[in-house]
């Protein structure tokens, strides 16, 4: 039995780290584990431009606690005035990685987002010419169709005329959730990938909503069926490099949660290496952990992987979940409904 596992220091391909109070807050969970996240730019207001991203990667840099060495890597938030110019500008001088695309009104701070595609072409166009990658929040946003069936009709109706409409796009599809999603991904040539974050391994929508309703657990997209998180944990664990971590940890102040009409986010990143070596280790797959985490992004995003390394070790299991303490208020830490025996030790 192993209880002892090193491996090269992961990355986040997904992560929202807020600004001001918060951002400072929950910034060091990230940075003690993770060498590099990929920062989701919806901001109030959002990242849009080449100056905003700058802008917000100093102030993210500033709230790092000293000596920490944690690269932030930034992204756009597409809106249809994002001028193409500005875009690969900010990607010539490696100051962005991705742009990301809402559907307007999709998620948390998405009002900016992409109602017309056809406004967005010229953009789509350019960063297909340079090799920049889209991430895609990949639900349809129209109230006739089911919560539980968003993601899906996203592919037919959105991604995949997206996608053939600007051959030679690269595609990270963030946050699958269904079954559907990962089909879709190992369906299509190397230029698509996805995202899985710690939680859609972990919960079905039971979690949310059997035996009382559990606002903590409530994110976008939402958790689906049971055998859609086995398909998830299927393609996790499976080392095909085309499926890699992005947490989508997305911290909200407990009364923004505990709401008539709460926030969608699940606060994970605090116990996220803690809680997939359990998950990998329940599938037996351990060893294709690294890969998942530390890896197969790089590879997609065409960056070195890191150099340092990690080390978790296996031992009494301490209860998980808890609290973060930030200057907007507590935030609750996700709570994957086991304790954790593993922990990163060094
Ligand atoms: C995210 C947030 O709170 O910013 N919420 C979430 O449930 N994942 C937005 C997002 O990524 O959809
Ligand atoms: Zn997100």
């Amino acid at each position: 039995m192993t209880n002892r596992l090193t491996i090269t220091r992961p990355d986040d391909w997904h992560l929202h780290l807020r600004d001001g109070a918060m951002l400072a807050a929950v910034l060091p969970e990230s940075a003690r584990h993770f060498a590099r996240a990929l920062v989701m730019p919806n901001l109030v207001p959002p990242v849009v431009t080449g100056a905003d991203a700058r802008a917000y990667r100093e102030r993210i840099l500033a709230a790092l606690p000293e000596g920490t060495g944690f690269t932030p890597l930034m992204t756009l938030y597409l809106t249809e005035t994002t001028d193409p110019g500005d875009v690969a500008a900010a990607a010539a001088e490696e100051l962005i990685a991705a742009v990301k695309l809402y559907p307007a009104g999709a998620t948390t701070n998405s009002d900016s987002g992409v109602r017309d595609f056809d406004r967005v072409r010229g953009v789509l166009e350019r960063m297909a010419e340079i090799g920049l990658p889209l991430c895609v929040h990949g639900e349809v946003t129209d109230e006739d169709v089911d919560i539980f069936d968003r993601e899906a009709v996203f592919i037919e109706r959105v991604l995949e005329p997206l996608r053939r409409a600007t051959p030679g796009l690269r595609v990270v599809m963030e946050h699958v959730t269904t079954r559907e999603g990962i089909e879709y991904v190992r369906s299509a040539p190397r230029d698509l990938a996805a995202t899985l974050t710690t939680h859609h391994l972990v919960i079905n929508r039971n979690h949310i909503l059997a035996g009382g309703i559990r606002p903590h657990y409530y994110c976008l997209p939402v958790a689906k069926r049971e055998s859609h998180r086995l398909a998830l944990c299927e393609a996790a664990t499976s080392g095909d490099p085309r499926f890699f971590l992005g947490t989508d940890s997305a911290p909200h102040a407990d009364a923004r949660k505990l709401a008539p009409c709460g926030c969608a986010g699940c606060f994970t990143a605090p116990d996220t290496m803690a809680i997939l070596a359990h998950v990998f280790e329940e599938e037996g797959a351990l060893d294709r952990l690294e890969g998942f985490t530390s890896r197969h992004g790089a590879a997609f995003y065409g960056l070195p992987e890191n150099s340092e390394r990690i080390t978790l070790e296996k031992g009494e299991p301490v209860p998980a979940g808890g609290m973060l303490e930030t200057g907007e208020g507590p935030v609750t830490i996700f709570d994957p409904g086991f304790p954790l025996a593993w922990r990163v030790v060094e």
